[in-house]
C-alpha cells in the first residue's frame, strides 16, 4: 500500500480529503530483553515496516476509528473518558485518546484510517506503533506541547492501565525516538538515551517471523513481571538500596543469590542481571565496531531467555540452532517478548540470500511450515508523510 492507495481508500470510505498522513515504525530490540521493566538498558532500533494514518477532523462530534487490517470499525461520540471494549484494535488508539482527554486536552471529531504491514503479536511492537502513531497524529492535529518523550510514557501507560498489560517503555519509547542508522541505547531507569552508529558494514540484519503467534503471551508476560517483582524484594533483604534488578551487578548476584531459595526465581534474577551487563557490553563491542562480539552476546541473549527466563519456545529455537551452524551468521536472538513471534540475525550480506533460503528449508522441515524472512534497517522514529 502505498501514500496514494491509502488516501484513495480515505477518500471511498469518508468522501472527502485526509488532512495528514502519519507514519510510525515497529522496532526489533538489538539486545536487553525483559530488561526494560527492571530498570535496565536495552537496545532497539525502529524498522521501516509500521503503520499509517489517514486522518481528518470532523466537525460530527464523533470519532471514526477504521482499519484496512481488521473488519471491526467504532464510531463513537466525544466523551470526557473511555473505557476498554472487548479485544479489538481500536482499543489502542482509544486509550490513547482516553489518555489525552483525562490530561486535560480537549479534541474534536476525527476519521482515522489505519493500515498497518506489521505482523501481529509477533514481537516487533505493533501495538506501540498504533499507540504512538494516534498520539503523534494528536500532537500534530491539536498542537499539544508534549515532548516525545512524554508521548512514550504516555503510550506506556495506556498499555499498563487501558490494555491491561505491564509493559515497560522501550517499545513505545523506540518507535518516537528512534534515528535512522543507529540503534537507540536506552536506561529505561532515568530514560536517558544515546545513539549508536548502527549500519552494519557488509552485513545484513534479518528479521526472521516464526510464524507462531505468541499464545498466552501477555498473561506469561505478567507472570514473569511478578516473578522479578518478588526475586527483587528478597534481594532488598540484603541490598536495601536496591530500586530495580538491573542495580545488582553480577558480583552481587553471586554474593547474595542463596537469599533466593526457590530456583525458578533465581533463574529469572540471572537473565535479567546478565542480560544488563550483556547490552553494556555489545554497545560497546558496537562502538568499536567489533561485530563478531556483538553476534557472541546476542547468541548469549537468546540462550539465557531460552534456559533461564524461559520465553522463547521450540520455533525460536529451531531458528536460532540453524544460524549457530551457519558460519557466516555472526549472532541471532528472539527479539520483543517471545513466546514465539520474530528473531533477528545478523548475516555476512554477500551470503544473505542463501541463509535465507537454507533457513526457510530447514524451518520448514521441523516445524511444518516456512517461516516469512525479512530484511531490515534502523529507521526514524514516528513522523508525519508531507503531500
Ligand atoms: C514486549 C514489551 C516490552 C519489553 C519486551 C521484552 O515487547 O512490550 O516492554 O518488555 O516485551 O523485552
Amino acid at each position: 500500500m502505498n501514500r496514494e492507495e491509502l488516501m484513495q481508500e480515505f477518500r471511498n470510505r469518508f468522501h472527502k480529503e485526509p488532512a495528514n498522513i502519519f507514519f510510525c515504525p515497529g522496532r526489533v530490540n538489538l539486545i536487553g530483553e525483559h530488561i526494560d521493566y527492571n530498570g535496565g538498558r536495552v537496545m532497539p532500533v525502529a524498522i521501516s515496516m509500521g503503520t499509517w494514518l489517514a486522518v481528518s477532523k470532523n466537525t460530527d462530534g464523533i470519532i471514526r476509528f477504521y482499519s484496512l487490517n481488521f473488519p471491526e470499525s467504532a464510531e463513537l461520540h466525544l466523551q470526557s473518558s473511555y473505557s476498554k471494549t472487548g479485544s479489538a484494535w481500536f482499543n489502542y488508539p482509544l486509550g490513547v485518546i482516553d489518555h489525552l482527554l483525562q490530561d486535560g486536552h480537549t479534541a474534536s471529531g476525527l476519521d482515522m484510517l489505519f493500515y498497518g504491514n506489521l505482523p501481529v503479536a509477533a514481537g516487533l511492537s505493533s501495538s506501540a506503533s498504533i499507540e504512538m502513531l494516534t498520539a503523534f497524529a494528536m500532537k500534530e492535529l491539536f498542537a499539544l506541547n508534549i515532548s516525545r518523550k512524554e508521548l512514550a510514557v504516555m503510550c506506556k501507560e495506556t498499555e499498563n492501565r487501558f490494555i491491561g498489560v505491564n509493559c515497560g517503555i522501550m517499545d513505545q519509547f523506540a518507535v518516537a525516538m528512534s534515528k535512522k542508522h543507529h540503534a537507540l541505547l536506552l536506561n529505561c531507569d532515568t530514560l536517558e538515551y544515546e545513539y549508536i552508529p548502527f549500519e552494519a558494514g557488509g552485513f545484513s540484519l534479518v528479521i526472521i517471523d516464526t510464524c507462531k503467534q505468541r499464545m498466552l503471551a501477555d498473561s506469561k508476560y505478567n507472570e514473569r513481571f511478578a516473578e522479578c517483582g518478588a526475586a527483587l524484594r528478597l534481594f532488598k533483604k540484603e541490598l536495601p538500596h536496591v530500586q530495580n534488578l538491573c542495580d545488582i551487578s553480577m558480583a552481587d548476584f553471586e554474593l547474595y543469590k542463596d537469599i533466593i531459595s526457590n530456583p525458578v526465581l533465581e533463574k529469572r534474577a540471572l537473565h535479567v542481571i546478565s542480560e544488563n551487563q550483556r547490552v553494556k557490553d555489545a554497545a560497546l563491542a558496537l562502538q568499536t565496531g567489533d561485530l563478531a562480539t556483538f553476534g557472541k552476546l546476542l547468541y548469549a541473549s537468546h540462550a539465557s531467555l531460552r534456559y533461564h527466563y524461559e520465553v522463547t519456545g521450540r520455533e525460536l529455537d529451531t531458528v536460532i540452532d540453524f544460524c549457530r551452524g551457519y558460519k557466516d551468521c555472526l549472532g541471532a536472538r528472539m527479539t520483543g517478548a517471545g513466546f514465539g513471534g520474530c528473531a533477528i540475525a545478523l548475516v555476512k550480506e554477500r551470503t544473505a540470500g542463501d541463509f535465507s533460503n537454507s533457513l526457510e528449508s530447514y524451518y520448514a522441515r521441523a516445524i511444518g511450515y516456512p517461516p516469512k524472512i525479512n530484511f531490515a534497517e534502523a529507521d526514524e522514529g514516528v513522523r508525519e508523510i508531507r503531500f
